[in-house]
């Protein structure tokens, strides 16, 4: 009993610091999402999240072995959903992953290298609270294999090739704008003088179904 209430003080406090470190951060640092988070709050916050990531599934092995299909479904998975934030390359250098908050990390280095298999998975399922890392597993039970093949190609992204790279900027969704823009410029280089018309106005002006973003706008 009196072990109970020295634990459940014990938590109190540590819930009380926790608390009075960020409301720290919060006054000291402001609100704004530009910042970049300080190495402590960096770290404090991997902390909780690896004691969120219940231990066995940390351990947790791929159940797919890796193979030139898996790997390619991974890849062009990625292109598709993730790398609007992350990027194809995974450095996190673009428009949204920059100005998130935390941003989104550059994922070739050792800090998400290191994470286990059975971390990925379960950070990409469920993504990170608070942060701009949405979940993406569909709720069941044993996940989504898809999120395997991710996993994957996040173990891969370090030895990303060119190739790959231009491969994967066919597979980036893109707006009717971004490909009435693309269709102007081949037509343009390939010598054909004025564009099609039918393809480079939108297709409310021509009366055309609309034409949904190329890839898979469906997160599964
Ligand atoms: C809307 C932006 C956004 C999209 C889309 C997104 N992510 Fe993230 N992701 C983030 C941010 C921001 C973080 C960093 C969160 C943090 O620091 O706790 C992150 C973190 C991660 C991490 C943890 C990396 C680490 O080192 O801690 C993994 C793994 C990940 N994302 C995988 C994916 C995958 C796979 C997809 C696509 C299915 C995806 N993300 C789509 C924003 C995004």
């Amino acid at each position: 009993m009196r072990r109970a209430g020295w634990a459940v003080a014990g938590f109190a406090m540590g819930v009380a610091a926790v608390g009075s470190l960020l409301l720290t951060l919060v006054l000291h640092r402001g609100v704004s999402a530009r910042a970049t988070p300080a190495a402590l709050e960096e770290a404090v916050a991997r902390r909780l999240r690896q004691l969120a990531i219940p231990d066995e599934v940390r351990r947790v092995k791929s159940p797919v072995a890796p193979t030139a299909d898996t790997l390619a479904m991974g890849r062009s998975h990625w292109a598709d959903h993730c790398a609007v934030c992350h990027g194809n390359d995974g450095r996190g250098d673009t428009a949204i992953g920059r100005g998130l908050y935390p941003r989104a990390p550059d994922m070739r280095l050792d800090a998400t290298q290191r994470l286990t298999d059975g971390e990925l998975f379960f950070i990409i399922e469920n993504g990170i609270r608070f942060t701009g890392m949405p979940g993406w597993g569909g709720g069941g039970p044993d996940g989504d294999v898809e999120t395997w093949h991710l996993v994957q190609f996040v173990r891969h992204l370090p030895e990303l090739t060119a190739e790959e790279l231009l491969e994967m900027e066919h597979l980036n969704p893109k707006t009717r704008a971004e490909l009435a823009d693309q269709e102007e410029t081949r037509a343009y280089l390939e010598g054909g003088g004025a564009p099609d018309p039918a393809v480079v106005d939108p297709p409310e002006a021509t009366g055309a179904a609309a034409r949904p973003p190329v890839g898979d706008a469906d997160p599964d």
